[in-house]
């Protein structure tokens, strides 16, 4: 007993003056007395050769110089470990540049969406927003499509299997309709948003997309205003020398009807791949608000008249950013939209 106290001392003794202000040097110190071959585990061994009378006594000293090598490890740990940190002020160099943030691109659906709508704004439309999950009465009947009219099937419907009269807008036009129901004329408004159509996707037409539609109501709205509205976006959008024309067409929501081309703006006119060799890119539909959907609505179709137009934002996109798959919009590829950086 008396030597196992006193082998005990001398090692308090070494752990005393061991060197332990390195990592290396605390990794031996914990190797020498705490490690699974350490002086601790040994002296612990020892305890069998104790006569059975003073294994109490010894059990105890053998805790307490235990305790007391493991909180010399303890200790020298923490100010090891603040030795280490070689940060001190004078080190740091504040004039090395900083981790760089990549700065993000707008999406190219975004940038030119923005680009219709500040057009439009500067003639004195403004932007409204509706749902995308619409009622048939919204997205069709108020709009002059009656229940089984034929004109129904030019737009492939998603319909909801809960609810078939609940669907996926085909169109913003809707969003007219509920602006129209708010009984406040004159109405000056465009609708950008997405809609869906039941389409098989391909490169050059997917199953949602992205329009912009305009309505304007008031006394006296003709369809010289229309044309010279568009005429006015169309130089705006393309430039002063794109030149328009117009051809009648048909939608059920309006009367009459036309569609907007306007000449090829990459190859002039003189016709290219883009315009299939005639010189002219279609880019929306148009005409003067139908009475029964201002009836609809609980307009007076008597003193009210108004013109409405719709487009497409993903064709004018590919065609000015010179994107040949229509999928890239929707893919997400950071690859794709990084290229769009800086853009307006
Ligand atoms: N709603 C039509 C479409 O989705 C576009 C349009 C709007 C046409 C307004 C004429 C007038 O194709």
């Amino acid at each position: 007993m008396q030597d196992l106290v006193q082998k005990i001392e001398a090692y308090r003794k070494e752990i005393e003056v061991f060197e332990v202000s390195t990592a290396q040097q605390l990794e031996e110190y914990r190797i020498k007395f705490l490690g699974t071959k350490g002086i601790v585990k040994a002296i612990f061994g020892e305890m069998k050769t104790v006569a059975p009378e003073n294994k109490r006594e010894a059990g105890q000293v053998l805790n307490e110089f235990k305790q007391f090598a493991e909180a010399r490890y303890e200790e020298a740990k923490g100010s090891a470990i603040s030795n280490e940190q070689p940060a001190t002020e004078e080190e740091i160099d504040l004039t090395l540049p900083g981790d760089p943030i990549e700065i993000g691109a707008r999406h190219p659906i975004t940038l030119m969406r923005n680009r219709i709508v500040s057009i439009f704004q500067r003639l004195g439309f403004s932007v409204a927003d509706g749902p995308e999950i619409e009622d048939d009465w919204h997205n069709f009947t108020a709009l002059n499509l009656p229940e089984n009219h034929p004109a129904r099937d030019m737009q492939d419907t998603f319909y909801i299997s809960q609810n078939p009269d609940w669907l996926l807008r085909t169109h913003t036009s809707n969003v007219q309709i509920r602006e129209m129901q708010k009984g406040k004329l004159p109405i000056r408004i465009i609708c950008p948003g997405r809609v869906y159509r039941n389409e098989t996707i391909s490169a050059r037409s997917h199953c949602f997309f992205h329009q912009v539609e305009g309505l304007y109501i008031d006394e006296n709205v003709s369809f010289a205003d229309l044309k010279q509205t568009l005429y006015f976006f169309v130089q705006e959008m393309f430039g002063k020398d794109v030149k328009v024309r117009f051809r009648p067409s048909y939608f059920p929501f309006t009367e009459p009807s036309a569609e907007m081309d306007v000449s090829c703006f990459i190859c002039g006119g003189k016709g290219c791949r883009i315009c299939k060799h005639s010189g002219w890119v279609e880019i929306l539909g148009c005409g003067m608000v139908h009475p029964n959907v201002l009836e609809a609505c609980g307009i007076d179709a008597e003193k009210y008249t108004g013109f409405a137009f719709g487009m497409g934002i993903e064709r004018p996109a590919m065609l000015l950013y010179d994107v040949t798959d229509i999928r890239l919009f929707s893919e997400n590829d950071i690859r794709f939209l990084k290229q769009f950086k800086g853009a307006t």
